[in-house]
C-alpha cells in the first residue's frame, strides 16, 4: 500500500462506499479517456467519472476555457451580482433546449437541480391561488439524488430506506420498462383526473432510468406523460441529469419525443465533466409568477455558495460549443457500432438482458444467490484497465462521448473477460 492509499484509508469517509472493505485506487492524473493512477497504470474511464465526462480528461479547449476565466476571477457570487460566463452560458442553453424554456436558474448539482423545480413548481401554485396543489408524482425505482427533497421524489429503497421517515411522501407510478406504457398512462390519467387539483408535478427521467439499472422507456412514454400534464394542468419535471448533453445521441433525451417540459433539469455533463455546475430550466409563465414588488415577498428564496461558479460556467460555455461542432457527431458514430457490439454482448454466457439509449448501457448479469456478480466484475475489469462501477447485477457503460473506435473495443474485451472470470 502506497503512503497516499494509507492515508486515505484513516482520514476519508467516500460516499456510496463500505468504509471496512474500502481498498483506495488514487488518480494521480487522466488524458482522453483514460484515468492514471500514482503508480502509472492507465484505465480506461468507462463510467465517464460517474456519467459526466463528455469530452474525455484535459481537452486542450476546455482547460483553456478554464485557464482564460481564471485569470479573470475564480469565484464571484451570483446572490446580488452577475458574471459574463454566467450570462452567456444562459444564452447558449435557451438557444438548444426544447422550445419553451426560457429561463436558467443555476445550482451545484444534480440534487440541487431536481429540489429547486419541486420547490418552483410548489411555490409557482402557491403564488397562482392554487394552494392545495402540493403532491409529486414520481416513477417507481426513480433516482434524482441523495438530498432530502430528492429522495422524496426517489425509489431506489436499497439507496434510500433508511431516511423514510424523513422524508415528504410521493405518488409512486409503476415504470412502463418492458411495457408498452399504455397501462402506466392509463393510470397516470385516471390519478390526474381524480387528484391533479393537489398534485404539483410530475417528475421523471426521461428515455431511461439510469440509477434503476438503465431501464428503458418504451417509445412515446414521454410524450404521453407530458400531454397528461398538459391536459390536467400538472407541471412536467423532466430530470435529464444523466441523459443530457448527447448522452442518448440528441443534445437533450426530450428532443427524441419533441417534448417540452415545464422544468428541465442538467447538472453532470454541463461543464463536461470538469467542476460541480447545475441549472434548472424553466418557462417564462413559471418565472412571470414569480415577479412582484421586493416587499411582496413573492421571490424564489434559494441559492447556494457556488451557484453559477464562473470557472465552471465557463467550461461549460466551452464543452457546450464543442458538443455542437463535434463531439455529439462522434458520439452517433459510436452509438452506430454499438448497435453490432451490443448484439456480441447479448450472446454472451451470464449476460440476462443488455438496454441501452444512446451511451447510455446496461449489461445485466443472471444473478446467483449470495454473490455480488455486478462488483465482483467490475474488481477483474479494473484488472484488465478498465474502470467500470455496477448498479446491483447490472454493469454500465457510460463513457466519454469522445470515446474511439479502439477504446471501445477494449471496453468490450474487457468486460468479456470480466464476466468470463465469474
Ligand atoms: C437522473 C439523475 N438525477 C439526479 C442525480 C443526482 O446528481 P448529483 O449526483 O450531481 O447530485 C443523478 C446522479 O446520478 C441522476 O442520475
Amino acid at each position: 500500500m502506497t503512503e497516499l492509499q494509507d492515508l486515505d484509508q484513516r482520514v476519508l469517509w467516500h460516499p456510496f462506499t463500505q468504509m471496512s472493505e474500502w481498498d483506495p485506487l488514487v488518480i494521480a492524473e487522466a488524458a482522453g479517456s483514460y484515468l492514471i493512477d500514482t503508480e502509472g497504470r492507465r484505465y480506461l474511464d468507462g463510467v465517464g467519472s460517474l456519467w459526466c465526462n463528455v469530452h474525455g480528461h484535459r481537452h486542450p479547449v476546455l482547460d483553456q476555457a478554464l485557464r482564460t476565466q481564471l485569470d479573470k476571477v475564480a469565484h464571484s457570487t451570483f446572490l446580488g451580482l452577475s458574471h459574463p460566463p454566467g450570462i452567456e452560458l444562459a444564452a447558449a442553453l435557451l438557444e438548444v433546449v426544447p422550445r419553451g424554456l426560457r429561463r436558467v436558474f443555476y445550482s451545484d448539482s444534480g440534487s440541487a437541480a431536481v429540489e429547486i423545480a419541486l420547490k418552483q413548481s410548489f411555490q409557482f401554485w402557491q403564488l397562482t391561488g392554487h394552494p392545495h396543489k402540493q403532491r409529486f408524482v414520481r416513477l417507481v425505482d426513480a433516482y434524482h439524488g441523495d438530498t432530502l427533497g430528492a429522495v422524496g421524489v426517489g425509489g431506489i429503497d436499497l439507496f434510500h430506506r433508511v431516511f423514510g421517515p424523513l422524508l415528504v411522501q410521493s405518488i409512486p407510478l409503476e415504470t412502463p420498462f418492458q411495457t408498452d406504457g399504455v397501462a402506466v398512462l392509463a393510470k397516470l390519467a385516471k390519478l390526474l383526473e381524480t387528484s391533479g387539483d393537489t398534485i404539483a408535478a410530475v417528475v421523471m427521467e426521461p428515455l431511461i432510468q439510469g440509477a434503476a439499472g438503465m431501464l428503458t422507456h418504451p417509445p412515446g412514454f414521454l410524450r404521453g406523460v407530458e400531454q397528461l400534464c398538459q391536459e390536467f394542468s400538472v407541471h412536467l419535471i423532466v430530470d435529464e441529469v444523466a441523459t443530457g448533453f448527447g448522452r442518448t445521441g440528441t443534445l437533450f433525451a426530450c428532443e427524441q419525443e419533441g417534448v417540452s417540459p415545464d422544468f428541465l433539469c442538467v447538472a453532470k455533463g454541463i461543464s463536461g465533466g470538469y467542476l460541480p455546475l447545475a441549472a434548472t430550466l424553466t418557462t417564462e409563465a413559471v418565472f412571470a409568477a414569480f415577479l412582484g414588488k421586493r416587499t411582496e415577498m413573492k421571490h424564489f428564496f434559494h441559492g447556494h455558495t457556488y451557484t453559477a461558479n464562473p470557472l465552471a460556467c465557463a467550461v461549460g460555455l466551452a464543452s457546450l460549443r464543442l458538443l455542437q461542432e463535434s463531439t455529439l457527431a462522434n458520439a452517433q458514430q459510436r452509438i452506430g457500432e454499438l448497435s453490432s457490439t451490443l448484439a456480441r454482448v447479448r450472446g454472451w454466457r451470464g449476460v440476462r438482458d443488455v438496454r441501452q439509449r444512446g451511451m447510455m448501457i446496461g449489461i445485466e448479469l443472471s444473478s446467483i444467490e449470495g454473490r455480488s456478480l455486478g462488483v465482483e466484475a467490475c474488481v477483474h475489469a479494473r484488472e484488465l484497465g478498465v474502470i467500470l462501477r455496477p448498479l446491483g447485477d447490472v454493469i454500465v457503460w457510460m463513457p466519454p462521448l469522445t470515446l474511439s473506435a479502439d477504446e471501445l473495443q477494449l471496453l468490450e474485451q474487457a468486460t468479456h473477460e470480466a464476466i468470463e472470470c465469474l
